[in-house]
């Protein structure tokens, strides 16, 4: 951040355009603030985002002033506030087959290679982790792939943890309804399991039960513990990682490689390949990496 004089952050705090005065320190504060509870490194080309969406919080709570807000976040009664704060600052940008290349990859490579080898005995069982799944687009992704490929699905162990820090998004997830436009996103082949409803344009659509029975949906801040179980077959943490600054995303990288069972896959966002060494984990495709067996 460049240091800036006196006179331009005056000229900042009484900007007209804005309702409420927004400081260089108030957003360094609000910054400091979702780093420590979120791991995401808010940069300066943030701040309109910020302000625009913490202005709602602050009418709501009925303040004046941003330092007014950050000192109720830090303050006794801020307990509840710090998840309104999450679900303002995350962004929670998504949509079904994002990244197609790794659902051709998952396809082949875990969900036929688990129906050739459990096929006919239906007792294989197999963990995947859609770990920052925002409204759920991704997880119910891997869910009709897994649906598609593995006759009897039901039969077998299958489940998935579908996990987000925001709440409001984990909500939508679990409702599992989108808009009807959403439908261009899937190949055909997949729409058996999606119900419609209403008008093709304005309705709604609904994940079947057999794709919603798979995920299980839960709140989990990757900055905390994590009260998950692996092995997992694969694990997507995908355009997560983005916001978090390099040592953080390092360490996430080293606890996902624990959870992964050798052999098992992990998929990380287009945008995001990991730099330096990984110990335990192999490139094999774009974005792709294998723990090594
Ligand atoms: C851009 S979305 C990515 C959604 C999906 N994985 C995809 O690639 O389309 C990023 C998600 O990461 C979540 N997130 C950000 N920080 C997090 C944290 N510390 N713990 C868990 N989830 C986090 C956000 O709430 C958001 O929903």
């Amino acid at each position: 951040m460049s240091p800036r004089s006196d006179s331009a952050i005056a000229i900042a705090e009484i900007d007209p355009k804005r309702e409420f005065p927004f400081s260089d320190a108030d957003f360094r504060n609000l910054a400091e603030y979702a780093y420590q509870h979120t791991g995401i490194a808010l940069s300066e080309s943030k701040r309109d985002l910020v302000y625009n969406r913490l202005s709602r919080r602050l009418r709501a709570l009925g303040l004046r002033t941003f330092r007014e807000y950050h000192e109720f976040l830090e303050g006794p009664q801020g307990g509840g506030e710090k998840e309104r704060f999450i679900n303002s600052v995350s962004t929670n940008h998504t949509r079904f087959f994002r990244e197609a290349h790794h659902f051709t990859h998952f396809r082949t490579s875990v969900a036929a290679n688990f129906a050739r080898a459990h096929g006919a005995s239906g007792r294989g069982r197999m963990r995947v982790w859609s770990a920052g799944c925002s409204t759920g687009e991704e997880p119910y992704t891997i869910a009709m792939v897994l649906k598609k490929e593995i006759p009897g699905i039901a039969r077998h162990d299958v489940r998935m943890l579908a996990t987000d820090i925001d709440t409001e998004v984990l909500s939508k997830g679990a409702r599992g309804e989108y808009s009807a436009s959403a439908l261009q996103e899937i190949p055909a082949e997949f729409h058996a399991d999606i119900e419609r409803k209403g008008d093709r344009q304005l309705g709604k659509l609904q994940m079947g039960e057999a794709l919603r029975s798979l995920i299980t949906f839960r709140q989990l801040n990757l900055m905390q513990s994590w009260p998950v179980k692996g092995p997992f077959d694969a694990i997507f943490c995908r355009n997560v990682m983005i916001y978090f600054d390099a040592p953080t995303k390092k360490s996430l990288v080293e606890r996902f490689t624990k959870l992964i069972r050798p052999g098992g896959w992990l998929y990380i966002g287009h945008s995001e390949s990991l730099i330096g060494a990984h110990p335990g984990l192999e490139l094999v495709g774009r974005t792709i990496y294998r723990r090594e067996p």
